[in-house]
């Protein structure tokens, strides 16, 4: 597939929303981090309309990395492209940031086009392929690797905690069943399982019952939560003050998380009952949405993968007070 296609392949959601957000950090020989570079949509109109920036580009998933490296190379050293987990956000700010530090971070959360619609890769229940769903080839354990070792009481987690399936237990118990006679290797194979384990009824209503059988076994073989929850923190703490986050989610877990990251810098940390606000307990965030944007009808219109999006936004406004530890989760 070629890179210059990348344009009809994914439409970069709540683009020109990004670009407004962002655009006050990006003033001259500014770092720009895009954690999730997919095929470079967001980062090429970043490097296209602010002509002085530069803008590391992250992605886990080496073909993307290949692709967008192809669509971007016009940019020359303006583009820098790193594979690696978006958790990596500190040191990439370390090494390509004035003073170790980014001026604007950009998340879009999830699966790109490229990867649903690279059948063999097993990301999609609308074809069968092998039930791989890593996005990065080289990393440890397929979905079909999950299906095969955990128990029914992991797998029934699984589907209820990362795909809130109603019916998860049944899924489960099936798909423990089933291995018992042979291997499930194949999406047709689970999108069928799925198809059995639920009442006629559901069956018939809210599109393809496999959906959020699919997510939740990607979510689990990419660890996609345990990242996020490391990353939505560190990425706070590689902004410069006056630097800008803007993570854009499509479920609501990945949303709670972003939600609960950002609010430990945008409420005062001063102990209550105290009768005044204590200089270094002050927030250091400030909201640039109020709560979670969401795509209006118009851009749902021209671009479907908007209808789940959550936009979230926050601007740094002072360092972090010495006595919050961001990336150690004990703030929550
Ligand atoms: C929705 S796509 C991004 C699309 C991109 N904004 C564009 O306009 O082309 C998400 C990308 O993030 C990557 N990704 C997902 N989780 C990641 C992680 N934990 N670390 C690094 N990259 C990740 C995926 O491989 C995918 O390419």
């Amino acid at each position: 597939m070629a890179a210059a296609d990348g344009n009809a392949l994914h439409v970069p959601v709540l683009l020109e929303t990004c670009v407004e957000l962002l655009a006050p950090a990006l003033t001259d020989g500014a770092l720009l981090i895009d954690c999730t570079l997919g095929m470079g949509g967001h980062t090429e109109a970043f490097l296209s309309r602010f002509p002085n920036i530069r803008v590391a580009g992250i992605d886990r998933d080496p073909q993307a990395i290949e692709l967008a490296s192809e669509r971007l190379a016009h940019f020359g050293d303006r583009f820098i492209p790193v594979r690696a987990t978006y958790d990596a956000v500190g040191q990439v700010a370390c090494e390509f940031g004035k003073d170790g530090l980014a001026d604007a971070i950009l998340m879009d959360l999830g699966v790109s086009s490229l990867q649903l619609d690279e059948t063999e890769r097993g990301f999609s229940y609308a074809h069968d392929a092998p039930l791989d769903m890593r996005m990065d080839a080289s990393a440890h354990g397929t979905a079909a690797d999950i299906l095969a070792s955990a128990s029914a009481g992991e797998i029934a987690h699984i589907l209820h905690r990362y795909g809130e399936e109603k019916f998860a237990k049944k899924i489960a118990a099936r798909i423990v069943r089933q291995r018992e006679t042979q291997p499930i290797t194949r999406t047709g194979e689970l999108v069928e399982i799925v198809r059995e384990s639920i009442p006629a009824a559901a069956r018939r209503t809210g599109g393809n019952p496999a959906k959020r059988t699919f997510q939740a076994l990607r979510v689990a073989v990419n660890n996609e939560l345990g990242v996020l929850e490391a990353a939505v923190p560190a990425a706070i703490e590689a902004l410069r003050v006056g630097g800008r986050l803007a993570v854009e989610s499509y479920q609501s877990l990945e949303d709670r998380i972003v939600k609960d990251a950002m609010r430990i810098g945008l409420v005062s940390s001063t102990p209550p009952g105290l009768p005044v606000e204590l200089e270094d307990h002050k927030p250091f965030l400030v909201s640039l949405t109020r709560g979670a944007m969401k795509a209006d009808k118009a851009e749902i219109a021209r671009n479907p993968r908007s209808a789940s999006v959550r936009l979230r936004a926050v601007e740094r406004t002072a360092p972090t007070p010495q006595h919050i530890a961001l990336n150690s989760g004990e703030n929550k």
